[in-house]
C-alpha cells in the first residue's frame, strides 16, 4: 500500500469531520448577499480544498472556479460538486499558477493566508496571495479574506507540550489522530516552528507514522493592510469573530478570526488620486 496516499486521504477526510466548528459559510454568503445584491457572481476560490467553500457558492447560483493543490482535497470537490453545471475545479499551485482574471468576488478563506504551503519565503508568498488576488479581479471586484489573527502569538505559539487537533476515520477505515508536540514562535521574523506526526492505522491493521514539521509566518493585522494597499485593494467592511462588529486597531484580546471585504481600486482613479491629494 502507498503509505502517503493513504495518510494523505485520511487527513482530507478528517479535515472536513472537524471543520464545522464555525459558520464561516454561512457568514460569507451572507456577507456577499449584503454587499452586492443578490446577481450570480463569477467567483474564485483560492485553495478550495474539498469543496466546503466553493461548493455551496455555486449551489447560491454563483459561477465558482476552484483551486487546490492537493489531489485528495480535490477529489472530494468533484464527488461534492456533481451535478452542478456552474462550478469547475481544477488542480494549481497558487504560488506558482496565474489565477486567471475578470473575476468579480476572489474567496481567501477557510485561513489559507496562515495554511499556504509553498517553497517561497513565507511572508513572500503571504503578499503574493494578496497581489494575485488583485490580478485576478476585474476593476471594482472584490477580495474576502478569512483568517486567524493573533493577538498575541508569541504566548499562543510558544507552547511545548502535546496534544491532538484531528481524530477519526476514513472512509477506507483508517483510523488516527494528528499529534503535535508544540511550537515555538521568533518574535522578530513573526515565523512560528511547529513539530508533530500523524499516527494512523490502516483497516488492514498496518501502522503509520507520519512525521510533520510545519512552519508559518504569523502577519500583524497593520501588514495585511499594507499588502492589501500595495496591491490597489481599498477596505470596506471589516468583522471579527463571524459578527458585524468591525476589527479594532489595535486589535483587541477578543478577536481571533478577520474577515475582510476589499475592493480592487480603478487604477486611473487611485493614480489620478494621488496626483490631486
Ligand atoms: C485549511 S484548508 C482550506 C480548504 C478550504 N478552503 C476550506 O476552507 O475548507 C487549506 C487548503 O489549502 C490548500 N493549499 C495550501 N497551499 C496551497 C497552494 N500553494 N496552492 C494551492 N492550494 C494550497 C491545501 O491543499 C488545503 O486544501
Amino acid at each position: 500500500m502507498n503509505r502517503d496516499y493513504i495518510a494523505k486521504h485520511w487527513y482530507a477526510s478528517v479535515y472536513e469531520q472537524f471543520e464545522n466548528q464555525t459558520h464561516d459559510v454561512d457568514f460569507l454568503l451572507k456577507v456577499l448577499t449584503e454587499q452586492t445584491g443578490n446577481q450570480p457572481l463569477n467567483i474564485l476560490e483560492v485553495a478550495c480544498g474539498g469543496g466546503r467553500i466553493c461548493v455551496p457558492l455555486a449551489m447560491a447560483n454563483h459561477f465558482v472556479t476552484g483551486f487546490d493543490a492537493d489531489e485528495h482535497m480535490l477529489l472530494r470537490c468533484y464527488r461534492r460538486m456533481e451535478g452542478l453545471q456552474n462550478i469547475r475545479c481544477y488542480q494549481a499551485d497558487a504560488a506558482t499558477s496565474g489565477w486567471g482574471v475578470d473575476f468579480d468576488v476572489v474567496v481567501m478563506a477557510g485561513n489559507i493566508l496562515i495554511n499556504i504551503e509553498s517553497k517561497m519565503d513565507y511572508k513572500e508568498a503571504q503578499k503574493s496571495l494578496i497581489k494575485k488576488a488583485s490580478e485576478a479581479l476585474r476593476t471594482g471586484g472584490h477580495l474576502y479574506m478569512d483568517f486567524d489573527l493573533h493577538y498575541n502569538p508569541t504566548d499562543r505559539f510558544n507552547s511545548l507540550q502535546e496534544s491532538s487537533y484531528f481524530k477519526g476515520t476514513d472512509e477506507l477505515g483508517t483510523t488516527g489522530c494528528t499529534v503535535t508536540y508544540g511550537s515555538v514562535y521568533d518574535p522578530i521574523t513573526q515565523i512560528c516552528t511547529g513539530t508533530g506526526h500523524w499516527e494512523l492505522i490502516t483497516n488492514s491493521g498496518e501502522q503509520i507514522i507520519m512525521p510533520k514539521c510545519w512552519y508559518k509566518h504569523i502577519p500583524t493585522l497593520t501588514q495585511v493592510y499594507d499588502w492589501l494597499s500595495d496591491a490597489g485593494f481599498t477596505i470596506e467592511r471589516t468583522y471579527q469573530n463571524y459578527t458585524a462588529e468591525p476589527i479594532l486597531k489595535p486589535i483587541v484580546e477578543a478577536t481571533s478570526r478577520a474577515i475582510i471585504w476589499a475592493k480592487k481600486a480603478c487604477i486611473i482613479c487611485a493614480s489620478s488620486a494621488r496626483i490631486f491629494i
